[in-house]
């Protein structure tokens, strides 16, 4: 059953949204922060990050960044005009917003560069083992799952939990002065644009699910998407988790030595 809806509410408040997406938020915020508390952020904002943790992060997250329009792609090619409002605004909303994409993997590239990380490195250079856990997630869950599906784990989940990480380390004046000035504005481009403070992307996809969905649907829809969101939140603490590795192996061989 589809009990239409449709927001009055503001847009970035949780409370404009059914009860169902309101509990299924509050029951994923403990994964969500094991994205947007991860220690990788704190280490980073204190410009102490070292080299190779570096070059992990930047090849270890390149996949999904390369990869993120090609999965509203998949989602897009799962709408039908005229099906329902909810299909007319997700097929609206993703057609206009994959060609925001469009320079976000060149803004990417930049970050890298400016980090110390070579095009060469992240394009080819190999990724650390596991950082793959996100990307793949992300290809099955807009390739095969509902369209509903696919966009909370991704514009909704991911996107999400990115825009307040961005936030912590676009706010970081360490790490923005850790950027010669000739090319820090090109080199943290990317941290601004998808800092959560400009970025209404999440709270849209949000709404254009609870458009497909309606205000009560049923509890197997509800747990699923819940599923999915949670699941995006755990790989992106298995690809942050695997990024880091290089620094604890580092960490513990110094201990040895020294002990
Ligand atoms: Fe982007």
């Amino acid at each position: 059953m589809n009990a239409r809806f449709e927001r009055t509410g503001a847009l970035t408040e949780l409370t404009s949204y059914p009860q169902w997406a309101q509990n299924m938020v509050a029951e994923c915020e403990d994964a969500k922060q094991g994205v947007v508390g991860h220690e990788l952020w704190s280490v980073m904002s204190e410009g102490t990050l070292d080299a190779t943790s570096t070059r992990h992060f930047m090849a270890g997250v390149w996949p999904v960044i390369e990869r993120f329009p090609a999965y509203m792609a998949h989602n897009l090619l799962k709408t039908r005009y005229g099906r329902s409002p909810g299909d007319n605004m997700a097929r609206r909303w993703l057609v206009r917003n994959i060609r925001v994409e469009q320079n976000h993997a060149d803004y990417w590239l930049h970050w890298a560069e400016g980090a110390g990380v070579t095009r060469d490195e992240v394009l080819h250079g190999p990724a650390p083992l596991g950082t793959g856990t996100l990307a793949n997630w992300c290809e099955e869950v807009s390739g095969n799952a509902p369209l509903a599906a696919g966009i909370i784990a991704t514009n909704y989940a991911v996107e999400g939990a990115t825009g307040e990480w961005s936030q912590l380390i676009y706010d970081s004046v360490t790490y923005k002065e850790s950027f010669p000035v000739s090319n820090r504005t090109a080199s943290l481009r990317w941290l601004q644009l998808h800092a959560a403070y400009d970025d209404t992307h999440p709270w849209e996809a949000l709404e254009i699910v609870c458009t497909l969905l309606g205000t009560a649907p049923s509890t197997a829809e509800v747990a699923y998407l819940g599923e999915c969101v949670r699941r995006s939140y755990i790989s992106m603490q298995i690809t942050l988790d695997r990024c880091l590795d290089a620094r604890r192996a580092s960490w513990a061989l110094g201990e040895e030595a020294a002990a």
